[in-house]
This record gives structure tokens, sequence and C-alpha cells, in this order.
């Protein structure tokens, strides 16, 4: 039986690697398709909790996982010989940055050298982790061929770039799923994969397209903030309101996509992959000085924020030195619990530094860890509000109540523009 007939009638059996907030909704939605599932991590944690039924990822549900173990359709280990038992192997393993901003691609070795070990003729890999063009080919290819097998004839290899939206409506099922192989067979063979869990697959003539693809999504985005964060500067310098700016902007039903300015960019992909692409482009002595001058942009609002808190401060005749201040929102955006490079950790370190005392209020995040501190998310009260020098909204969650802070802050400093609808003199906007 080939391949796509096993995929087709549900037949085959997928091992995910990596069951993080990529890797658990792809391991969800295979066996949501009927198809046998294994996640393989060595996260022991994440391992019981699956295997137990639960979700430790807010975007999938309890129940979902319960259902998909109770039906023997999914289930975790960190025994990675279960590789030698599947059909398709799908790599959603982290790919962060050194401390000097180039490519970590440890965790996309380790797993290479554990597919490599069990690769066996007929199975398909893909890549889903994000990375530079070139990698699939470069790092993966030649572990797999080093086995004595020929890819395209025994073993197909392919790349698909992961593009799950934490806390949004785009699903697996209903974003369209890029997909390049090394070979037309690899890619044939990746299409009729995704096919069972995605309403449309878009084949592209290279993994090196397809890694690149995801790159330039992120690029996008990373730049385009960095625009905005830089007008809001202008715009405050010159007293105007950016927000309305940009909601006149949007207005054109052509030609422009709204983006918004806030504390900074946050989360394990938007500010990181850029630098994936910037390290690859040095190979071929080239720079790629859109992607720098974002970053530095994006780099540098916590410490206008900062700037903006001391000048909110300032009025009263207070200094951040001694001030109390209370931070809402540490998720790296709204209505997730992920706080990953979230801009709030280097806001809190700076007013740390300046001598501030910081509590925080973030419904989904019940600790963090600044600098060496451990802080506990503080009940939302009217005392807590009302006791502190000012508020700083750095994220904003729906699960906010803006009328109830409004009413018992003394001041608020809103990063985010979620405090639109208030006329009221004690707040203000970055
Ligand atoms: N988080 C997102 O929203 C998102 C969106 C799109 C793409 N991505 C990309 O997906 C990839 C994974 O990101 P994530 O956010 O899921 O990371 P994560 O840290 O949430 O999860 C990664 C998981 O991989 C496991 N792991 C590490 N080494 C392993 C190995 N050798 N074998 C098996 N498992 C291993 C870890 O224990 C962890 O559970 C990254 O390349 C990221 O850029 C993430």
């Amino acid at each position: 039986m080939s391949l796509e007939e096993k995929f087709a009638d549900r037949t085959a059996k997928v091992a995910i690697m990596g069951l993080g907030y990529a890797g658990l909704p792809v391991a969800v939605a295979f066996a949501q398709a009927g198809l046998r599932t294994v996640g393989l991590d060595p996260d022991e944690r994440r391992v019981a909790a699956l295997n137990a039924g639960q979700s430790y990822i807010k975007d999938v549900s309890p129940e979902e996982v319960r259902d998909l173990v109770e039906r023997h359709l999914l289930r975790a280990s960190r025994d990675f010989s279960n590789l030698a038992h599947v059909d398709a192997i799908l790599i959603c393993v982290p790919t962060p940055l050194t401390p000097n901003r180039e490519p970590d691609l440890q965790y996309i070795q380790a797993a290479t050298e554990q597919v490599a070990r069990f690769l066996l003729p007929g199975q398909l890999v893909v890549l889903e982790s994000t990375t530079y063009p070139g990698t699939t080919e470069e790092v993966l290819l030649p572990q797999f061929e080093a086995r004595g097998l020929t890819v395209g004839r025994d073993f197909f290899l392919a790349f698909s770039p992961e593009r799950v939206d934490p806390g949004s409506q785009w699903r697996l099922r209903n974003t369209p799923k890029v997909v390049g192989g090394i070979t037309e067979r690899c890619r044939e063979a990746a299409v009729a994969l995704y096919r069972c869990v995605c309403d449309q697959v878009v084949p592209v003539s290279s993994t090196r397209v397809a890694e690149l693809t995801k790159l330039l999504e992120n690029i996008f985005r990373n730049v385009n903030i960095a625009l905005v964060n830089e007008l809001a500067l202008l715009c405050h310098r010159m007293g105007i309101d950016v927000w309305e700016v940009i909601e006149a902007s949007a207005t054109k039903p052509f030609g422009f996509m709204k983006f918004t300015p806030g504390p900074g960019v946050g989360g394990h992909c938007v500010p990181a992959d850029p630098f994936y692409l910037s390290w690859k482009a040095n190979q071929y002595d080239f720079r790629t000085r859109f992607i720098e001058l974002a970053g530095e942009v994006n780099w540098n609002m916590p410490y206008y924020v900062v700037q903006r808190i001391s000048e909110v401060l300032n009025r009263e005749g207070k200094c951040l030195n001694g001030s109390r201040l209370l931070l809402l929102g540490a998720a790296y955006k709204s209505n997730i619990d992920d706080t990953r490079e979230s801009p709030f950790y280097k806001v809190a370190e700076l007013l740390r530094q300046a001598g501030a005392e910081i509590l925080y209020h973030d419904p989904y995040v019940s600790e963090v860890k600044v600098g060496e501190e451990h802080y506990t998310s503080v009940p939302l009260t009217p005392e807590t509000l009302s006791e502190v020098d000012g508020v700083v909204l750095v994220t904003d969650h729906d699960a906010y109540d803006h009328a109830f802070i409004v009413e018992h802050a003394p001041w608020i400093l809103d990063t985010r523009n979620a405090f639109r609808d208030f006329k009221a003199a004690h707040i203000f906007k970055m």
C-alpha cells in the first residue's frame, strides 16, 4: 500500500516530535482526523500530562485530548524507538537563537539524529520548525542519506512551516499549508499527508522556498510593527494620536494593512526568526538591513515605555526611584498565557533597575521571574489598583474590565490603546 493510500484511508501512523505550542495542536489534529498519532518529547511532564488526558496549552482543550487518548488515537512517549513504527514523522522542535543571536540548531540536530537512528524505507519526514532556507537540505538530508537510503525513492523528506497563531481563530484546518519537498515525490507524499488535516495545501517547488516563506511572513510582521512603533514615537513628539492616524489609514480598502504600536515585540517567533535569515544572508555576503533596523526599533520600545512612565510620574513631582507600579499583562500578546520574549520582562527589569517597586497582574500567567526575582500575579482589586502610584497596561487581555481599572487606578499608561473608549485626564497614551 502506498503512503498516499495509507493517508487517504487513515491507516497511516504519525509521530510528532516536540509537543509544544506548535506540535501539540498538530498531534491533536492528526488524531482527530483518525490517524493513530504518537507525540515524542523528552519532557516528562508534558508526556505524562498528555497521557493523563490533560492539556498544558490554552488553545487545546483537555476534553479533546482526553477523548483522543481514551479512543487510543493519541498518546505520548519519551521512547524514540516508536519512530520505527510510524509512516510519517513531523519535527516541531524549538529553533531559538544563541546568546549571539545566531541560529541555535541543537534541537533540530538532536531530532535529526533520533530520526536517522530509526529511519526506515517508505517513511516520510517533514520538518515544521521555523528555520533558515537550506536547513532541510543541508542538515537533515545528509544524515538520513548516510543510512544508505535514497531520498525520493526509499524515503521522503519535506519542509512545511507551522503557521499556528495562538489565541486566534486560525487553526491547522483553515490555514493554508505550504509544502516543499526535496524531490517531487517527496512533495506529493507530504501534500497527501496534510490533506488529512488541512482544507488547503499549497505545494511549492522546494524545501528552501517553503522555509523562506515562513521567514518572510514573520519578517513582514516585524518590519511593519517597527514602522508603526517608530511612527508612534514621532507622533507623540508632534502631539498627534498615532492610533487615530492608523485607524484612518486602515479605512483605505486596498494597499494598506493595519499594524499597531506596542511596548515591543514578543513571542518565540517574530523577534527571533528574522535573525535566522540575517545569519544565512551573511554566508552570501549580503546584509539584511530591514531586518536589522526593525530589530533595533522594536528592541528600543521598552526603554521608551519606561521613559513615558517617568514623564507621567514627573507630572506629579515623583520619580521612578521609590515608586510603586502595577503592570497589567505579562503575556506577549492578548488572551494567551505565553510570556516568551514578552516585552513585559524588559519593561519590568528597567523599572526595577531604576528603583521602582513592581507588582503585576495577568489572568493567564500566575508567576513570572524578572531577573532573579519571582513575582506572583496580584488580584485586581480596588485596593491593589488604588494603592500603587500608577498602572501600566503592557498587554491587553479581553478579560480586563477597563471601566473598573479606570475607576480605581491613580493613572494609567496605555501602551496598546486599550482605553480608547474612555475620555479621562488620568489615562496617558504611550
Ligand atoms: N509557538 C508558536 O506559536 C509557533 C508558531 C509557528 C511556528 N513555531 C515554530 O515551531 C517550532 C516549535 O516551537 P514551539 O513554540 O512549539 O516550542 P515549544 O518550546 O513550545 O515546544 C517544543 C517542544 O519540543 C520538545 N523537544 C525538544 N527537543 C526535542 C527532541 N529532540 N525531540 C522531540 N521533542 C523535543 C521540547 O521538550 C518541547 O516540549 C519552532 O521552530 C517555532 O519557531 C511556533
